[in-house]
């Protein structure tokens, strides 16, 4: 491993913002946020996270509800750690695991709300299951989900957008809004202006941004 990437994923170790296996908070906050947040607000989920841009940038603007980035990649996760902190930011987490692992670290049905932002679109079949809109990480957030709450899924690649549309009319049957131009959608407003690294990227290229929201 690079030795910056190595310094800032031992940081992880000793910061108290990233929950993972092995760290000293990890038993004792596990399905039990209120001991690390304080209280009982409402939790939203970014999954894939990468560096917690959406995490960060949503926290200030709801103070009354919890943020938790889940990505597997520590390092990337350091940056929102620190992000948050620079900001002085209460309600914000980040868990560094795997999604599949997710329910091992919240009771059923205790989240208001998933984020999908720019998933690896895994364009080969042989990969559907790793898709993060395929339909068992969809049992996994059914199983998170408080009924009736809902996820967002922004993505450039619009086949996997096509497929997330018609795996959710399958597996869930509402969609309650989408649109494949962001940029020129009324819906950019729930967005709050946040640009994750890789969606400047995408920009750049001038690749139209879709966005869909669905509840079960
Ligand atoms: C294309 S990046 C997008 C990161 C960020 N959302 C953004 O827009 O900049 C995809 C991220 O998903 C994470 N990831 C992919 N599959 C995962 C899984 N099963 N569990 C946890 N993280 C995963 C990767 O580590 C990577 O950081």
């Amino acid at each position: 491993m690079p030795r910056k990437k190595l310094v800032r994923f031992q940081d992880n170790s000793v910061d108290s913002l990233v929950i993972q296996p092995g760290k000293e908070k990890f038993e004792s906050v596990r399905k039990n946020w209120s001991t690390f947040f304080g209280n009982i607000n409402p939790i939203t989920l970014e999954l894939a996270c990468g560096k917690g841009e959406y995490t960060v940038g949503l926290a200030p603007h709801f103070p009354d509800r919890n943020f938790v980035g889940v990505d597997i990649k520590g390092n990337r996760l350091r940056y929102g750690a620190q992000a948050a902190k620079e900001k002085w930011l209460k309600n914000v987490g980040f868990i560094r695991g795997i999604i599949q692992n997710i329910y091992e670290f919240f009771e059923p049905h205790t989240i208001e709300e998933i984020r999908i932002i720019h998933p690896d679109p895994r364009p080969r079949n042989s990969d559907a299951r790793r898709r993060l809109t395929c339909p068992r990480f969809l049992k996994i957030y059914q199983e998170l989900l408080i009924p009736g709450w809902i996820i967002r899924l922004k993505t450039d690649d619009a086949d996997l957008f096509a497929y997330s549309v018609e795996t959710l009319k399958q597996e869930w049957r509402t969609i309650l809004a989408q649109t494949d131009d962001l940029y020129n959608s009324p819906l950019l407003v729930e967005h709050f202006d946040i640009k994750t690294h890789y969606e400047q990227k995408f920009h750049e290229k001038w690749r139209n941004i879709n966005y869909l929201k669905a509840k079960k």
